[in-house]
């Protein structure tokens, strides 16, 4: 199969052997994207999405196993009504047509409260978590009204009502005791985040599983956004010197 003009094989073998373990996205440029051709800001986010479809699709090709997306923020909810509803709107029409997970054996986890979206469209996303539930080949996390310190404080809750029934001591409350409280327990902390558009920051994504990931930004915007990307993505984090706070 031809992807970007090259050959699978080729694909590969421009990728080093050791792919990073988990890698998240923030799929940001979206508005920016729109803006540039003259277009209303919904339209960016509906190519927004066709990236992220294919995306997955190539991650899925090149052998990548946990794959973060951020996808809306508890933040977002203060954009426009109009557009923070094309966004609803589009995440729900993405998930009533999943053949595309089952083709590709990927789990979708949600990440972030649903209790704050429609009945609607939270019943669509228990319902597709669900009907991937046993996939394992590649674990695809979509983090929607989604922020890294209320996924800590909500992992504390939990740590706290184990404190209070007497099941846990304070003293006994380690590191891992707060991440198997998180969206990811279970899973790998991410080893590369990759931002697009140009912006510099992490903006309340995965703090806590980001502690010793690699960093890779791009001026390209999310819609634009290709595999060949990607692999330059994952070539640079393979040439960085990871050292863990050691020397
Ligand atoms: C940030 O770009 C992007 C978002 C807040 C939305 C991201 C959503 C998608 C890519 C659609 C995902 C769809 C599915 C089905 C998962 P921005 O709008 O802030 O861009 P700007 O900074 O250029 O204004």
């Amino acid at each position: 199969m031809a992807i970007f003009g090259k050959k699978k094989e080729e694909l590969l073998t421009e990728l080093p052997e050791v792919l990073p373990q988990h890698v998240g996205i923030i799929m940001d440029g979206n508005g920016r994207w729109a803006k540039k051709r003259g277009l209303p800001r919904p339209m960016g986010h509906i190519e927004g999405a066709k990236t992220f479809k294919k995306i997955i699709r190539h991650c899925k090709d090149i052998g990548l196993k946990h794959l973060s997306f951020y996808a809306f923020s508890t933040e977002n909810w203060n954009r426009p009504e109009d557009e923070v509803a094309g966004l609803m709107k589009l995440f729900y029409d993405y998930l009533s047509d999943i053949h595309w997970l089952h083709e590709e054996k990927t789990r979708l986890i949600f990440m972030g409260d649903k209790a704050r979206f429609s009945e609607k469209l939270r019943n669509k996303m228990i319902e597709v978590e669900e009907a991937c539930k046993d996939y394992d080949e590649m674990i695809v996390f979509l983090a929607v009204n989604y922020g890294g310190r209320d996924d800590i404080a909500n992992s504390c809750r939990k740590i706290a009502e184990r404190v209070k029934n007497g099941e846990l001591q304070p003293e006994d409350i380690t590191e891992q005791t707060v991440a198997d409280g998180l969206y990811t327990a279970g899973f790998p902390d991410v080893d590369l985040v990759i931002r697009p558009s140009g912006e510099l920051r992490l903006s309340n994504f995965l703090i806590w599983q980001c502690a010793y990931a690699e960093y890779y930004f791009t001026d390209i915007l999310w819609p634009d956004f290709t595999g060949k990307d990607l692999n330059d993505a994952i070539i640079d984090y393979a040439n960085r010197n990871r050292r863990f706070g050691g020397v």
